[in-house]
């Protein structure tokens, strides 16, 4: 089973399945296919992460998040005046991290692949697609602004038409420049990408565009394995990223706050509620203590313990919201645009792939690197760029954040693989920036405590709090009486349109069940 934001990637991950492939080598052949045939957010010009359950042999975890270039500093993001600078961690080519993807996946294949398939295999499907190209859908080019592109010729002219608008769905979209970037990746391995002529033309686009990323910035990134996070919750193994992602810390500390109520025989408001009151604290947390564990000491251990979980339980008045100011200091934010992509996949081996991958924004900074295909991410947008200052997901950081030559900006990835008895029953992430990790809470929650299937447990509303700004986002759909029940809480309640997309598989004892998120659209489950 594949379940991923658009079709002819996950119908290419079930045909590897079919081949014989183990589930990772299905994904790093969605991850391939999705960065020709979901610009916006699969890539090979971003980072992200991937969990992998291992039938029989564990778990483990591919850190492969962009990383700052050498020359960035903590001053890098900030105006004359010392204050952050949006523009330049947002809109300008400082912000473009060293590209994770190619590597990640690379490392994932030569690792964990089945040795049935080779790389070249697994990218050929992707080549075709970006050669021959395929028929734009309303989702392909979805675009809340063209301008983000039409700024860069070089990507211009791949997806809009000469009059500044997107291609049309049905036109069709071809990439012959990307073509050639995954044909030299299949041919001479990440090699191609940190070492050969891509990286010189990436190096080059970024320095014309008044970024500093080098040739050498290329050659030293390196994928890292890690050992996933492992939490217990109600007898369910919690398998989840650790830093420089967040989600799995804030996941694991949430659900240990949450593991002391009883969650299914509480009303929905109630629910809801200490849900909302275990996400103030657990991103408040997040936002003091972590950042890339290659520069600094992250308290996790002490942050996913049950006696942590239990000290801020006692926190909580079960009837009256805590003021985040109460919680810890902080400042406020507020939120922007934003895209990100999640797959799962499980083979009938029992191995299990929980992979989320991003650009940041919708296409990244909208920057094709001239004769690569490639879009480039605008990822170092997720350090605190100076301490307190809001990133475009309206999250805050401290020091431990800080941004600096060689880091991993801190993400809110969440790829998580929920295991019953040792084996996967849950295979859950989304995108949504700061919303990512209270999505996948949900998801798990509606599963364990609330008694719904899958399909269920994905669609159903979502709330979220993210401790600053102090206040619940709720989706349009969740129902008005439980609105006002909330704002009789007290919580300044606030109606957001809905940005997470929660692609996930649940493994009953008889069956696989793909369950694509019907938020945005075009998502698909595939099996066979
Ligand atoms: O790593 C992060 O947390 C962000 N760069 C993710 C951005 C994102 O999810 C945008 N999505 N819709």
């Amino acid at each position: 089973m594949v379940v991923a934001q658009e079709g002819q990637a996950a119908r290419i991950g079930v045909d590897i399945l079919k081949k014989g492939g183990n589930a990772v080598d299905a994904a790093v052949a969605v991850g391939f296919a999705l960065a020709v045939t979901y610009p916006r957010a699969g890539n090979l010009g971003g980072g992200g992460f991937m969990v992998i359950h291992r039938a029989g042999r564990g778990d483990v975890a591919i850190d492969y998040r962009e990383t700052a270039p050498q020359a960035i500093t903590d001053a890098s993001f900030l105006d004359a005046k010392g204050n952050a600078d949006p523009e330049k961690s947002r809109n300008s080519a400082l912000a473009i991290g060293v590209p994770g993807t190619v590597a990640g996946l690379a490392l994932a294949e030569e690792k964990y692949g089945s040795g049935r398939l080779t790389l070249k295999q697994l990218i050929a499907p992707a080549i075709a697609l970006a050669r021959n190209g395929f028929p734009v859908t309303p989702q392909t080019l979805l675009l809340p602004r063209p301008s983000r592109l039409a700024r860069w010729p070089s990507s211009a002219k791949i997806f809009l038409q000469p009059n500044g608008t997107p291609l049309a769905p049905g036109a069709r979209l071809v990439q012959p420049d990307l073509a050639q970037s995954l044909k030299a990746i299949a041919q001479g391995g990440p090699r191609a990408f940190y070492r050969g002529a891509i990286a010189r033309k990436i190096a080059a686009a970024v320095r014309k565009a008044d970024g500093v990323m080098t040739i050498d910035d290329l050659k030293n990134y390196r994928a890292v394995l890690r050992r996933p996070l492992h939490g217990r919750y109600r007898g369910y193994d919690i398998v989840a990223m650790p830093p420089p992602s967040s989600g799995g810390v804030e996941l694991i500390e949430m659900l240990d706050i949450l593991e002391g109520y009883d969650l299914a025989r509480v009303d929905e408001t109630q629910a809801l509620f200490l849900m909302i009151e275990a996400m103030k604290r657990a991103y408040a947390d997040r936002a003091v203590f972590l950042g890339d564990p290659g520069d600094v000491r992250n308290p996790v251990a002490r942050l996913t313990s049950k006696s942590y979980a239990a000290k801020w339980r006692a926190t909580i008045d079960p009837a009256h919201e805590t003021p985040a100011s109460k919680i810890r200091a902080g400042a406020m934010a507020g939120t922007e645009g934003r895209n990100t992509t999640h797959f799962s996949v499980v083979d009938r081996f029992g191995n299990a792939v929980s992979n989320t991958y991003t650009l940041n924004f919708n296409f990244g900074l909208g920057l094709v690197a001239e004769g690569t295909g490639i879009l480039l991410n605008n990822e170092l947008d997720d350090f605190a760029v100076k301490p307190g200052a809001p990133n475009a997901f309206g999250l805050t950081g401290f020091a431990a954040n800080a941004p600096a030559g060689g880091k991993r900006p801190l993400s809110s990835m969440t790829p998580t693989i929920v295991l019953k008895h040792g084996k996967p029953f849950l295979v859950t992430g989304s995108p949504g920036g700061s919303h990512i990790t209270t999505a996948v809470l949900q998801v798990i929650i509606n599963v364990i405590d609330r008694g719904m299937s899958i399909a269920d447990a994905v669609a159903a509303p979502r709330v979220h709090h993210q401790w600053t700004p102090d206040a619940v986002f709720v989706e349009p759909a969740l129902s008005p009486a439980v609105v006002a029940a909330l704002k009789a809480r007290g919580y300044a309640v606030t109606v957001q349109r809905p940005s997470t997309s929660a692609n996930s598989i649940e493994v009953t004892h008889k069956r696989i069940i793909g369950a694509a998120d019907p938020r945005g659209g075009g998502a698909l489950a595939a099996g066979y």
